[in-house]
């Protein structure tokens, strides 16, 4: 939205939400979320075109466009639980926009939804808008924009994708929101479909990305056993250019809010209509991470004459990946807990991730798969610490583990890091970004995703 208001001055944007702490801080100077760029975009157009605001029936009430991005977690109890997407947050908004809206309006599906989410929503919005003559035209508009690099993604979209109706209102919709976009984005950039194929289209771009690094993870485990080396392999497919040198990068594992989220809502979908063989197939693009971290704790456990009990770990890390605090589902909550459960004292450093959350995450239960992954065992506080200096959580350290590919972890003088830690010093590089050779010479036990010892 911030985007939105700093491409169209003319047009007014209003970000509303129901929560007044969050209100607050985008309306402050420390917005509440950490995403670079976002601060300059966010204060050149605040006060003018954009505002944030908890009227939400004001302002609701005025808009001629509404764009729906609220939460669409994983369902965790009833039918479908652990795979359907829980649309309890969407439904309420569209009940507060049918009871305050007295003109017709675009309701815009931002949140990544299930296919067919827009029938339901206009139900919803068709029986309880009481002001005759009122229309709601829905369409899917899904996101496309990667955390950390957001502003970059939305400066420059490889597209944008509207989906309606095929009706004369429908288009019309469409087109509306299309010339919105319009202001910055090439016109052959902004596809046009039909509501379905949008909404299929978001759950299918995140499934074939996270496919490819289960493929790719799956090929690692394989190299580690032949001697062959996965970034290797990665650049002599990738140069293939039907395959792309993109998204090949081995690692720990895929986390985010999304990936897993979206396949599990796509394995759903594909049960719900019998199609069995095809839940099975996207399934397996989890299954293959879930094996990808499991396998990384137990290369760490064998590795280190297979016990870690007491032994100080340090953690490199927390967040999904780089230049974010984001923490939902990263790689490194199964791997803490997989080493805190044979018995490690894990000291976790991530340049972003606040305390609190780290704690949060490795103290709540995981969610309980039928498939083997780290188990969430007990966690006691004193198997975690965290530290806000990465030579002092390396200190008497006798491994590090490189969980998130911040850039800063290439630059650190590990000679010092080495001379503090216990010997022999280990290293298990879960990103693939540090100088392995130099390691060795420093007297480094290096172990890295799919690459020779
Ligand atoms: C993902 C998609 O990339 C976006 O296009 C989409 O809009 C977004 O989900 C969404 O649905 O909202 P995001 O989850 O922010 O974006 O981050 P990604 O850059 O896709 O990374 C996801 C995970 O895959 C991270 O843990 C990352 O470290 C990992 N990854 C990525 C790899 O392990 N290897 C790679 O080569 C690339």
């Amino acid at each position: 939205m911030a985007m939105i208001a700093l491409k169209c001055p003319e047009i007014q944007v209003v970000v509303v939400d129901i929560n007044e702490a969050r209100i607050a801080a985008w309306n402050s100077d420390k917005l509440p979320i950490y995403e670079p760029g976002l601060d300059e975009v966010v204060k050149a157009a605040r006060g003018r075109n954009l505002f944030f605001s908890t009227d939400v029936t004001k302002h609701v009430g005025e808009a001629d466009i509404v764009f729906v991005s609220v939460n669409t977690p994983t369902k965790t109890q009833g039918v479908g639980a652990g795979k359907a997407a829980d649309l309890t947050y969407w439904e309420g908004a569209a009940r507060v926009i049918a009871s305050c809206s007295t003109s017709s309006k675009i309701i815009v599906e931002k949140s990544t939804v299930p296919v067919k989410t827009a029938d339901a929503i206009e139900k919803v919005l068709r029986r309880n808008c009481k002001h005759p003559g009122v229309q709601f035209e829905i369409l899917s508009n899904p996101e496309f924009l990667a955390e950390g690099t957001a502003i970059e993604d939305l400066t420059a979209p490889d597209r944008v994708l509207i989906g309606g109706k095929d009706t004369p209102s429908g288009r019309a919709a469409v087109d509306a929101l299309a010339s919105v976009y319009a202001h910055w984005v090439p016109r052959e950039r902004i596809l046009c479909t039909n509501l379905w194929s949008a909404e299929l289209s978001k759950l299918t771009a995140n499934a074939m990305l996270a496919q490819r690094i289960s493929s790719v993870n799956s090929i690692s485990a394989l190299c580690e056993a032949t001697g062959a080396d996965v970034q290797q392999v990665a650049k002599s497919i990738g140069t293939d250019s039907r395959i792309g040198p993109k998204f090949l990068n081995a690692s720990v594992g895929f986390g985010g809010s999304c990936f897993q989220k979206d396949i599990l809502n796509l394995v759903y979908i594909c049960e719900s209509v019998g199609l069995q063989a095809v839940a099975d197939y996207w399934h397996q693009v989890i299954l293959m991470n879930d094996y990808q971290k499991q396998r990384f704790v137990e290369q760490v456990i064998s590795a280190m004459f297979n016990t870690i009990s007491k032994k100080k770990i340090a953690v490199y890390g927390f967040a999904f990946k780089k230049d974010t605090g984001d923490t939902r589902e990263t790689p490194a909550i199964d791997v803490c807990r997989g080493l805190m459960a044979d018995g490690a004292r894990v000291c976790v450093y991530d340049p972003q991730v606040e305390d609190s959350q780290i704690y949060q995450d490795l103290g709540t239960a995981k969610f309980e798969w039928d498939h083997p992954t780290p188990k969430s065992a007990p966690v006691s506080k004193d198997a975690i610490s965290i530290s806000h200096d990465p030579m002092e959580a390396a200190k008497d350290a006798h491994a590090i583990c490189v969980l998130t590919e911040w850039d800063e972890f290439k630059a650190y003088d590990y000679q010092k890091v080495y001379d503090s830690m216990v010997k022999p010093a280990f290293i298990f590089d879960g990103r693939n970004i540090l100088d392995h050779a130099k390691l060795r010479e420093i007297g480094f036990i290096v172990y890295a995703v799919g690459k020779p010892l």
